[in-house]
């Protein structure tokens, strides 16, 4: 059994008081791979933007708005957790400049100055340490295989998960997984629900059943031993 962290859904950057940035996701895909995982025994925490759906209640969900919140919130529950599945959409753009309080029209255009969010998954897999491992997902319009390739080896994911622009705001979904050296192991294509439970079995198969088993130190005592009888 592993503990697995999920990120999941859209993040926020507020303009003003009232006005954000956000992405097109609804939650759905982390929402399946919670199930998913929990269903195969595993442990799960999600690190939820906001969304309108509801996590299996199994899962230990952690709340957020923006993307630097999801970051310190993934670095502190990583410590605890043997992979990431980083399946949210955080927004990669943040104002410089957060007014405190809401901007007011002028007839004029407004111009935003954007600044770049951290990069979650990319933290997360230059930080890993040895045994735990990192699935991003790519979500591509061209040049697919080859840009989800370049993440993969940027981000330091051990696989990663290639869909496209069909797969927002849907049910379903059409993905290849691809591993370290860029090989698809895995074309799916179906519900969401089925998508990531093939993406937790590909998980098992690639990343978790390769871990050494747990060393047992000592000698094993029988039970009068335990309890000191
Ligand atoms: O946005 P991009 O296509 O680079 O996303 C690829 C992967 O990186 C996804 O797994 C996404 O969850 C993750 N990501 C992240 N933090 C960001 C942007 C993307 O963790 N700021």
């Amino acid at each position: 059994m592993a503990h697995i962290l999920i990120t999941s859904g859209p993040t926020r950057q507020y303009l003003d008081p009232v006005r954000y940035l956000t992405n097109a996701s609804s939650g759905r895909m982390g929402s399946a791979l919670a199930a998913a995982a929990l269903s195969l025994g595993h442990e799960v925490t999600v690190i939820s933007g906001p969304v309108n759906l509801d996590y299996p209640s199994r899962a230990r969900v952690i709340q957020v708005i923006s993307t630097e919140e999801m970051l310190v919130a993934a670095r502190l529950a990583f410590a605890d957790c043997d992979g990431l599945i980083g399946a949210a959409a955080p927004c990669d753009y943040r104002p410089q400049r957060v007014a405190q309080e809401k901007i007011a029209k002028t007839g004029e255009p407004l111009r935003l100055h954007l600044v770049e969010t951290p990069d979650i998954v990319a933290t997360l897999g230059k930080e890993k340490r040895d045994g735990q491992w990192v699935v991003g997902f790519a979500l591509e319009t061209n040049d697919a295989r080859f840009r989800a390739t370049v993440k993969l080896e940027k981000k330091r994911c051990d696989l990663i998960v290639l869909n496209g622009p069909a797969a927002m705001n849907s049910m379903d979904n059409d993905v290849e997984i691809l591993d370290r050296r860029g090989q698809v192991v895995e074309h799916i294509v179906g519900t969401k629900q089925h998508v990531a439970d093939a993406i937790l079995r590909a998980i098992d198969r690639c990343l978790i059943a390769q871990q050494p088993s747990p060393q047992i130190s000592g000698p094993q005592r029988s039970d009068s031993q335990q309890f000191d009888l």
